[in-house]
């Protein structure tokens, strides 16, 4: 699995990835019914640089996870989603707690996440994380305190950071050129298709 923050080149990705969740993902997700509009809305706010969207890819590698963490005044809000069939697989465990991280690093004092209250999983992976979950009127909110990262832990982050964009950008290189050796078969393909990407 590789976790890495996206960059403003990837908003499109983020955008398939919500349009693509079904209409019971979407609530849980949004906590209300999300129309197609609202969602490309959305993702067209998102601001890459001021907050951080964590992506997860599986090996080919595709877009299998977000988490996201939106700087507020005092508190900042953090949100997540796995693909349907990736769940129960610690994704959304490991992209909370690379957020704390990243949260601790920026200075944030206090995160946050709202959830629907029979949101079984998120509250488990909320209490998991140390978080005190609260419910009022059928949605919950779970939040933490946090401390500012240590030394070791803000290289801890940028290793980690450097580490997974090579690992990312490694493999979609080589999955690249595998399919397009296998689709080639003998010719040479334009350089545009070598640099679409497939997230
Ligand atoms: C919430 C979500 C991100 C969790 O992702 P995930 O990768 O499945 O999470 P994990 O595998 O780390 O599991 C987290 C916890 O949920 C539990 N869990 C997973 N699937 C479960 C299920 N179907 N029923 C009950 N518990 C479940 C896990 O056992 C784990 O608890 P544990 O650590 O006590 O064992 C995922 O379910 C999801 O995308 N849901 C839709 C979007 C959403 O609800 N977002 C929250 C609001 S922003």
């Amino acid at each position: 699995m590789i976790i890495r923050p996206l960059t403003v080149f990837e908003r499109e990705a983020v955008r398939n990835f919500y349009l693509s969740l079904t209409p019971e993902d979407r609530r849980k997700r949004f906590c209300c019914t999300i129309s197609d509009e609202t969602i490309s809305k959305y993702v067209d706010r998102l601001n890459f640089t001021r907050d951080t969207v964590l992506g997860a890819f599986d090996e080919q590698p595709r877009l299998v996870g977000l988490a996201e963490l939106v700087r507020g005044a005092t508190e900042s809000e953090m949100a997540f989603s796995v693909r349907p069939e990736k769940r129960g697989q610690k994704i959304g465990t490991q992209l909370i707690q690379r957020l704390f991280l990243r949260a601790r690093m920026c200075g944030i004092a206090k995160v946050f996440v709202v959830f629907l209250s029979d949101n079984t999983p998120m509250r488990r992976m909320a209490s998991r994380a140390a978080m005190a979950v609260s419910t009022v009127d059928g949605e919950s909110h779970a939040g933490r305190e946090l401390s500012a990262a240590t030394a070791e832990e803000l290289a801890h982050w940028y290793a980690e950071e450097s580490l997974s964009h090579s690992r990312y950008f490694g493999t979609l290189g080589i999955v690249r050129w595998g399919s397009l050796v296998s689709r080639s078969e003998g010719t040479i393909s334009q350089p545009s298709e070598v640099l679409a990407p497939t997230v």
